[in-house]
């Protein structure tokens, strides 16, 4: 069984004694995090093993750790600060603005390699963790609450912590690895999580199936994932019910020659449309019931949970994401569904754009790249990219780089690869960094998705870069 390495576990001890005795001396904790599903249930676990001991703490979410957010920060001279989900990436900027401010991070993402001093950088692949696939940022954050607090004040968080790690999509090869197995093995011996192998459709708990199927795009079901009338045409050639006795039929509600029938069209229907079997597999797989949560709910269901909490923060109201993490079950919850349709809504709209839209994507060489001006946002370019590249459209699989214009005038890039690529050699998270340096933007992530931020008028300047990064990658298999 998967342990926490002695020295993870260590530095979670000397950097859980800090902050306690900060805040034993009347110090305010101050929480900073990304405003993904991951990054709100890791501010959310933080902030909720502080606040539970009767200490003060102040939460908020960014879009990214950018230059001008630490300037911004800094200019409130904060004694201490804790980034979750964040933070390695930028910690040339995090020194050169927070010289006195105490810092702890908290961080999956690949570490920027430089030379500075940060007391408490703890990172996953520090300790030889997988950040990409082992454990995501609120699995961070849970080692250090329950370093902070104890396991037993704790135990509830770790249904979060799966939470976020099914967002960043860590479980989409069909299975949980690494450290978030012992936090699936926590949750399990408390009660408040179960793991079971099923389809892995969205909506589990709460859709039919019909639009089950429409919705999931992890992994994407080319000519199904999107459209509602070929999935009810689908469950109708299968001779499968949209209703019985006048209720929708759900997934739970199939006999078991039924799921049977139903995986194996599935699986046939992605191979056919050229998706690798080992991808098309991963229909089948562990799926997350949060049991502490109503049945029948999207919370009920990690991943649906964590798209809810996609639309919250991606959309600019992550004060009702993390309200909903920390417990929040009235006015707030019942906007958050609405924000959930919207956003399911939104992604739907843009993937048909770009279905109509296939001249917005170049062949590049090693890469395609996507240029979407402002027909998506920049929050869920990233999103986009993935359904994209998953969903087999283009001639070939090829890492692909999309551009939306971002709000401050610059321009956003998400970058997404997939399992086969990154074993060749693709590290996107290295190319993001090495071409957004070269036209001072900003930029890194993991190997299989990262993203920046660059001035607008460089983007052709910056597709070179990257596109001859990730040749040299992909020639060389991983060495570079
Ligand atoms: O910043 P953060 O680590 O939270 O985001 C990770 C991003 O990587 C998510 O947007 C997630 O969807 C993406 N990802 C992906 N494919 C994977 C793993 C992660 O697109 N296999
Ligand atoms: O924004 P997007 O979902 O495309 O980001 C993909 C990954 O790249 C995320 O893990 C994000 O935190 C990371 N990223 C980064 N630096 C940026 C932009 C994105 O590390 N400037
Ligand atoms: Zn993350």
């Amino acid at each position: 069984m998967e342990a926490v390495p002695e020295k993870l576990e260590h530095d979670l001890e000397e950097a859980a004694d800090f902050l306690r005795d900060y805040l034993e001396r009347g110090g305010v904790a101050r929480v900073i995090t990304h405003h993904d599903a991951d990054g709100l249930s890791a501010g959310a676990i933080v902030h909720s093993a502080i606040t539970r001991e009767g200490y003060p703490c102040h939460t908020r979410c960014v879009k990214q750790l950018e230059d001008k957010v630490i300037a911004e920060l800094a200019a409130e001279k904060p004694e201490m600060v804790i980034f979750t989900d964040f933070g390695s990436g930028q910690v040339d900027l995090i020194q050169k603005h927070l010289k006195d401010t105490r810092v702890i991070i908290l961080d999956h993402h690949q570490p920027k390699e430089v030379d500075v001093e940060i007391e408490f950088n703890i990172n996953a692949h520090n300790y030889g963790i997988d950040g990409a696939r082992e454990i995501s940022g609120s699995g961070m954050a849970y080692f250090f609450a329950r370093t902070f607090s104890g396991e037993a004040a704790i135990k509830e968080l770790s249904a979060l912590a799966i939470v976020g790690a099914v967002g960043d999509l860590q479980d989409n090869s069909g299975a949980f690895h690494g450290l978030n197995r012992l936090i699936i093995k926590e949750g399990e011996r408390e009660g408040v999580l179960r793991v079971e192998k099923d389809l892995r459709l969205f909506g589990r708990q709460t859709r039919p199936l019909y639009k089950a199927i429409e919705y999931t795009t992890e992994p994407f079901i080319p000519g199904l994932s999107g459209s509602e009338s070929a999935s009810l045409q689908f469950l109708s050639e299968l001779d499968i019910p949209v209703k019985r006795n006048d209720r929708f039929v759900m997934l739970a509600d199939l006999t078991q020659e039924e799921r049977q029938r139903l995986t194996t069209a599935l699986i046939l229907k992605m191979i056919e449309h050229r998706v690798p079997p080992r991808i098309a597999e991963s229909i089948v797989g562990e799926v997350v019931t949060l049991l502490k949560e109503e049945k029948r709910t999207p919370l009920r269901d990690a991943k649906e949970f964590a798209t809810l909490l996609n639309a919250c923060g991606k959309h600019e109201h992550y004060g009702i994401g993390l309200a909903v993490c920390l417990g929040e079950r009235g006015e707030l919850y019942r906007r958050s569904l609405g924000m959930l349709r919207e956003h399911r809504e939104y992604l739907s709209t843009c993937y048909g754009w770009i279905t109509q839209n296939l001249d917005r994507i170049r062949d590049e060489g090693a890469v395609y790249a996507l240029h979407a001006g402002e027909e998506i946002d920049e929050n869920v370019i990233g999103t986009v990219a993935g359904m994209v590249l998953n969903s087999r459209i283009l001639g070939e699989v090829k890492p692909i780089i999309a551009f939306a214009d971002a709000e401050d005038g610059e321009v956003k890039v998400s970058a997404r690869g997939n399992r086969e690529l990154v074993d060749s050699g693709l590290n996107l998270g290295k190319a993001m960094l090495y071409a957004s340096e070269l036209v001072k933007g900003e930029g890194g992530g993991h190997d299989i998705a990262a993203g920046a931020k660059i001035p607008k008028g460089r983007e052709e300047e910056f597709l070179k870069h990257v596109e001859e990064k990730i040749r040299e990658q992909l020639e060389h298999g991983g060495s570079e």
